[in-house]
């Protein structure tokens, strides 16, 4: 099977071009100047004239089905992945979890079992690394070497689910540097945290807006800044901090870049959009829909046009949703009188293409660092590139063709996540996600589905193409 994709604007990370894309079974196998005709026989042409082609979308931080505070997230992967091929995402980086006390084998061996058959796009795994002992440092050197799966999240939050105190967290930098694993940090102070919501507890206060007052961007920036030492003692480990929301933070991941330093940091679109005060504050239990860790930080504070300009300047090398929905009913409900019981997670995996467009139209992002921050940097940094993330001969044909005079109204009527609301209800998007090619076939055109589960391939990941 042939297939031209004819007439569009290419976007790259290095500049657009009117150019046709050709595409033979699964990969790009030209790119074409339009005044070229291939001389094969092409089975199926794609007018793209006045629409951006760009690379299928990576999310490199889900987590569909995650079991968390007696519940699990709502999107399995088969509802979860399907509603990312609807946003223009065709490959996403999930997370398999070890926690405390259990065996990393097992916890991968988990995670195959649950996407086997399942997914509808590409997937591949971090592992999430709750108990760091001898046995799971051996484990790591194994998942490098023969699991494909070349990077780590450890925690700094969550005593007694999934944190490592700084031993164990140093101990598996060590390791990371020699095995060449990239470590991924949830950078916030769990203990100082854990006494704050106490404190706030016995004071009455248990609105979902007291999630975000006892997770200060203080204790994020402390946390950051200690994830950063540590890493250096660990001969320049290289680290990436994950759903980084605070000002206060991102200056110490500036300072450590400007220090020439292999730290890296991803934003999620609900703090590019989101506040403390306008969702997570919202009247009665209303705000539970915005509870996630990192919080939602506040409008008074400079924190979205801080996080706007790190996107621009690559301090924010990604931006990924950290897609962890729950639903109100029977979920979110679970934190009814007690902020700390509220199930921690946004869903928006189907929605990150267009809100980071919107840094386009808003005259935040070039077109070019749009695609860099949601399709080529993630290839990059996961060891998915070039096979992933670039529209280049040899590259997979996972192709989004994206119309910028379209609209789309986000919304619970109209979106194909598993969850009962929208953390972007109502939101008008300029642009609009037209046809998702993944691997060469048509899964998505004009809002009609035509995928199926199960396609979606395992991706055993290289190594950072950042490593130094
Ligand atoms: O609130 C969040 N972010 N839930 C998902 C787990 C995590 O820490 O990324
Ligand atoms: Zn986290
Ligand atoms: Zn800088
Ligand atoms: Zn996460």
């Amino acid at each position: 099977m042939s297939l031209l994709v004819k007439g569009g604007t290419v976007v790259g990370p290095t500049g657009t071009r009117v150019a046709d894309v050709l595409v033979e079974g699964e990969k790009i196998v030209a790119v074409l100047d339009p005044s070229y005709t291939p001389r094969i026989t092409v089975n199926e042409v794609i007018d793209a004239a006045g629409k951006y082609v760009i690379p299928g979308g990576i999310d490199a931080h889900t987590h569909m089905e995650m079991p968390f505070g007696g519940t699990s997230a709502s999107d399995t992967f088969d509802t979860g992945t399907r509603a990312a091929a609807y946003g223009g995402t065709t490959t996403i980086i999930d997370f398999a979890i070890q926690r405390t006390g259990e065996v990393v084998q097992d916890g991968l061996a988990a995670w195959h079992a649950k996407t086997a058959g399942e997914c509808h796009i590409d997937y591949a795994f971090h592992m999430i690394l709750g108990g760091v002992d001898a046995d799971a440092l051996k484990a790591m050197d194994r998942l490098v070497a023969d699991e494909g799966i070349t990077s780590f999240k450890l925690f700094m939050a969550y005593p007694g689910v999934f944190y490592s105190d700084d031993g164990q967290i140093l101990r598996a930098m060590q390791a990371a540097r020699e095995n060449g694993a990239l470590i991924m940090m949830h950078a916030e102070n769990g203990i100082a945290i854990d006494v704050l919501v106490q404190q706030a507890l016995e004071r009455g206060e248990t609105d979902p807006i007291y999630h975000g007052i006892t997770r200060p961007a203080a204790l994020e920036a402390e946390a950051t800044n200690r994830a950063i030492a540590l890493a250096e003692v660990a001969q320049d480990c290289p680290l990436y901090i994950v759903h980084l929301s605070a000002s206060q933070a991102l200056a110490k991941v500036a300072e450590a870049r400007d220090q020439g330093r292999n730290v890296f940091a991803e934003t999620c679109p609900q703090y590019l959009y989101l506040t403390l005060e306008d969702q997570l504050g919202a009247p009665g239990f209303e705000g539970a829909k915005w509870v996630c860790s990192t919080p939602l930080r506040s409008k008074h504070e400079s924190h979205q046009r801080d996080l706007w300009k790190g996107l621009r300047n690559n301090d924010l090398a990604i931006v990924s949703t950290d897609h962890c929905p729950f639903c109100m009913k029977d979920q979110k409900e679970l934190g009814l009188g007690d902020f700390s019981k509220i199930p921690n997670g946004i869903g928006g995996v189907e929605h990150r293409v267009d809100l980071v467009f919107q840094g386009v139209v808003d005259g935040q992002l070039s077109l070019e660092r749009w695609v860099e921050t949601i399709a080529t940097t993630p290839a990059r940094m996961f060891g998915l590139y070039p096979r992933k993330g670039i529209v280049q001969p040899g590259s997979d044909a996972d192709l989004v063709i994206y119309d910028p005079n379209g609209a789309t109204r986000i919304g619970t009527a109209t979106h194909h996540m598993n969850m009962d609301y929208s953390a972007y209800e109502g939101v008008e998007i300029k642009g609009r996600v037209g046809t998702v090619i993944s691997r060469g076939e048509v899964i998505v055109a004009d809002g009609n589905y035509h995928g199926r589960k199960g396609r979606g391939k395992f991706l055993e990941r290289g190594l950072s193409s950042y490593l130094i």
